[in-house]
């Protein structure tokens, strides 16, 4: 999805970038580490065409980023969300208006907009704080905020830069969770970090930059091979969730249908076979029997 073919950036004080070759697939969670001045941010900015290499080119997907005309760049960035330790929020704008703006901004349909805000806001955790104003926000919230911003025009790839620095420990473990999951969706996730025992936590590929150049990539080692299986299970447990989820909720539907009927369906038997972990009291003082209710 991003390649980096022999890239260098040269500043007049020095290198930013020297010969950088990097391949981020799609779908790949991605640490990028180094200490300050090392080329962390230069290396974003190639990603986002905010800044040109001096040598070498940088794919995105079939893009030659590098190549890019200017009329184009507005739209190749909507492929791409952001995030900053700073958020970044639009302080005279609630909650809601924030992450509505950044759908605004690139023209979408109000009434995708009045669907979409709810939705994402759900996701990230921030619903009942939609009418808040940034500064009336904790810096756990205002980073959901701000991811939700990142996500809410559905981008193939979500870049935080140190999401975690203004952050304590407990809220930085609920950002990491969040981006975690936004990852499992399917959204390549590239996070810049100085926060070692996150990276040591996550178990996800590190690619380390020390001036300029990159001294360590843990993409080919067994090391990601474990890790990739554990994503794959942590996948298939959230799926089988939603599914097992549906089929409950769907039971549930048909309970109370038969209820108000009177009369208990075909389905509802066939139910009594498979799921039996609870009764729900109902008004007549009949006691039905179905699945789990803490759906
Ligand atoms: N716009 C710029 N002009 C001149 N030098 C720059 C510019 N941006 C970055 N640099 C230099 O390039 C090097 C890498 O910077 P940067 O990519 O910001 O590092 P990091 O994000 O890892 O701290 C540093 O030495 C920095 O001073
Ligand atoms: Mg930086």
């Amino acid at each position: 999805m991003i390649q980096f073919n022999n890239v260098s950036k040269n500043y007049p004080e020095g290198n930013g970038l020297s010969e950088v070759n990097i391949k981020i697939n799609d779908g790949e969670f991605v640490f990028l580490v180094g200490p300050s001045g090392a080329g962390k941010t230069t290396f974003i900015k190639l990603i986002l065409r905010e800044t040109l290499p001096d040598e070498g080119t940088i794919m995105f997907d079939d893009y030659e980023v590098n190549m890019l005309p200017n009329r184009l760049i507005p739209y190749y960035r909507r492929n791409i969300g952001i995030v900053f330790q700073d958020f970044k929020l639009l302080r005279r704008m609630t909650v809601y208006e924030n992450v509505a703006f950044a759908m605004e901004a690139v023209h979408r349909k109000k009434k995708l907009i009045k669907r979409q805000v709810p939705h994402i806001l759900n996701l990230v955790g921030i619903s009942e704080k939609a009418d808040h104003y940034p500064d009336e926000l904790s810096g756990g919230e205002a980073q959901r905020v701000a991811i939700a911003r990142a996500i809410v025009n559905n981008p193939k790839v979500l870049i935080a830069d140190e999401p975690t620095g203004n952050l304590d420990p407990e809220k930085s473990w609920e950002i990491m969770n969040l981006l975690n999951q936004i990852n499992l969706r399917g959204t390549t996730v590239v996070m810049v970090t100085h926060a070692k025992d996150i990276v040591d936590r996550m178990e996800k590929r590190v690619i380390q930059i020390e001036k300029g150049r990159v001294v360590r990539d843990d993409e080919a080692g067994l090391y990601i091979k474990k890790r990739r299986q554990n994503d794959s299970n942590l996948k298939k447990a959230v799926e089988t969730d939603s599914f097992e989820q549906r089929v409950r909720e769907r039971r549930y539907q048909q309970r109370l249908k038969s209820l108000k009927n009177n009369s208990f369906s075909a389905a509802d038997d066939a139910d009594q076979n498979n799921v039996d972990s609870g009764s729900l009291e109902v008004p007549s003082g009949n006691s039905i029997k179905h699945g789990d209710r803490k759906c």
